[in-house]
């Protein structure tokens, strides 16, 4: 049997690992029979030494296939597809995209995640929904696919079980950050749902893990490659994230501005990263020949209400009374005969005449997470009634006096400080041609080679 200790130094020494010592990595922090200290060092030594692309593509291969891989009927052949984002402020799209993908024909098992840090999560926001169950079994997932089309979920417990173990302790060994573990981890998730096609959102900016575009474009080209070594087409958005996607950050209220939006009155930068995401998934599955094509499609499955339907019988699926999914599908609804308002709501007000050049995403989520819609360690519950929603858009002329920002918030009370670290986020001045806000989200794209 190999020896960890000489896998270990291996790595340390700036050695490239061979598959088969990769394999018994795996297979030892699988089976647990490694030690915790042994996994911590390895994990160091990689963070340190780094991995080449091809230690990357057997690292994930063999994550991926220390639990279940899914396997589905051979009719739904190229139409499996999912998306993966590297989370952002009023990051909603997956709650969207997935039904309007689902109305297109397509097959969505989104298992998606929760919020952590400043970021929120898909399962955190479809929990403000009374009765949504984000845990399913492999076989529920498959029997909503088959009758709806897409589901979200929590990951299943038999799914990639070695990245349940590295991922623990990547928190406590400060090895989060490197490139070849989070491209296993995000990949062979997304490979064990045995993906026809997967499209990642990796954003940039001040409210993104990457600050900036080059170092979002190494981590896509990264993603990009190791899923396509995986057999999945993969291709990448990026993203800019410095403000919120859409007016709504918090769960219930993001929620209801997915409603909206699968109503026909979304918001033009959430649109915009639906559409091209979505767009990019059709024409990497073959279904059109050009992103502009599908991005048309994407649009009129939502604005069309076919995107709806399928959310509203999605909703029923994963346990939300038909009564209360009906209501919240229709047209003039009280969104709040359903999910929970925040006891109290203020408005603030700008400081001054001007116009908006800036609003931190940032700034508002890190005080919206402290007052309870996000979390501080995994297991935490959050407050969905808790978030904000802009009354301003970026550009728009405003007098002194003008409310802003409309908060939302349970007690105790946000203090002065935290009033005013939300005040900081709008920033009102001229237009240069250097501020000059861009409403253009999508950057760039990655397509398989
Ligand atoms: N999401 C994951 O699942 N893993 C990572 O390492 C980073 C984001």
């Amino acid at each position: 049997m190999l020896s960890i200790p000489d896998l270990i130094k291996k790595k340390r020494d700036g050695g490239a690992l061979s598959d088969e010592e990769i394999k018994a990595f795996i297979q030892r922090v699988t089976d647990k029979t490694i030690q915790d200290c042994q996994t911590g060092a390895m994990l160091m030594a990689i963070w340190q030494k780094g991995m080449t692309d091809k230690e990357i593509v057997t690292l994930t291969k063999e994550m991926m296939s220390s639990g279940e891989v899914m396997s589905w009927p051979k009719e739904w052949a190229g139409l499996v597809v999912d998306k993966h984002s590297t989370g952002g402020v009023g990051d909603k799209v997956s709650l969207v995209l997935a039904p309007a993908l689902a109305a297109c024909g397509y097959k969505v098992p989104m298992i998606s995640g929760r919020g952590l840090a400043h970021t929120g999560g898909t399962l955190d926001k479809l929990e403000s929904i009374p009765g949504f169950n984000i845990q399913q079994s492999t076989d529920q997932i498959k029997n909503i696919l088959d009758s709806v089309g897409c589901c979200i979920v929590g990951q299943t417990e038999t799914l990639v079980p070695a990245d349940r173990v590295l991922y623990g302790m990547r928190d406590v060994t400060s090895t989060v950050n490197s490139l070849p573990l989070i491209a296993g981890s995000i990949i062979s998730k997304k490979g064990a749902e045995s993906l026809s096609a997967l499209v990642l959102d990796v954003k940039f900016g001040r409210a993104a893990l990457y600050k900036d575009l080059d170092s979002a474009r190494e981590l896509a080209q990264l993603l990009v490659k190791v899923g396509n070594s995986l057999g999945m087409r993969t291709g990448a958005a990026l993203s800019s994230m410095d403000g919120t996607i859409g007016r709504c950050v918090g769960n219930s209220l993001e929620v209801i501005e997915c409603l909206e939006t699968l109503k026909g009155k979304g918001p033009d930068d959430l649109m915009e990263l639906v559409t091209t995401l979505g767009g990019l998934l059709l024409k990497m599955t073959g279904s059109v020949s050009d992103l502009s094509e599908g991005k048309k499609k994407i649009s009129d499955a939502v604005i069309g209400g076919a995107a709806l339907s399928k959310f509203q019988a999605m909703m029923e699926k994963q346990g939300v009374d038909s009564e209360a999914a009906r209501a919240l599908c229709s047209t003039d609804t009280d969104y709040y005969s359903i999910l929970r308002k925040s006891k109290h709501q203020i408005k603030l007000e700008t400081p001054a005449d001007g116009e908006v050049v800036d609003v931190d995403g940032m700034m508002l989520a890190e005080v919206l997470h402290k007052l309870g819609a996000g979390r501080s360690k995994s297991g935490e519950s959050v407050n969905h009634s808790v978030g904000a929603k802009l009354l301003v858009s970026l550009g728009q002329k405003v007098q002194k006096g003008a409310s802003w920002l409309e908060l939302h918030y349970e007690d105790p009370a946000p203090t002065a400080d935290q009033i005013s670290r939300l005040q900081s986020a709008l920033t009102l001045g001229t237009h240069t041609q250097q501020n000059t806000p861009t409403h253009t989200v999508v950057k760039e794209l990655l397509l398989p080679q």
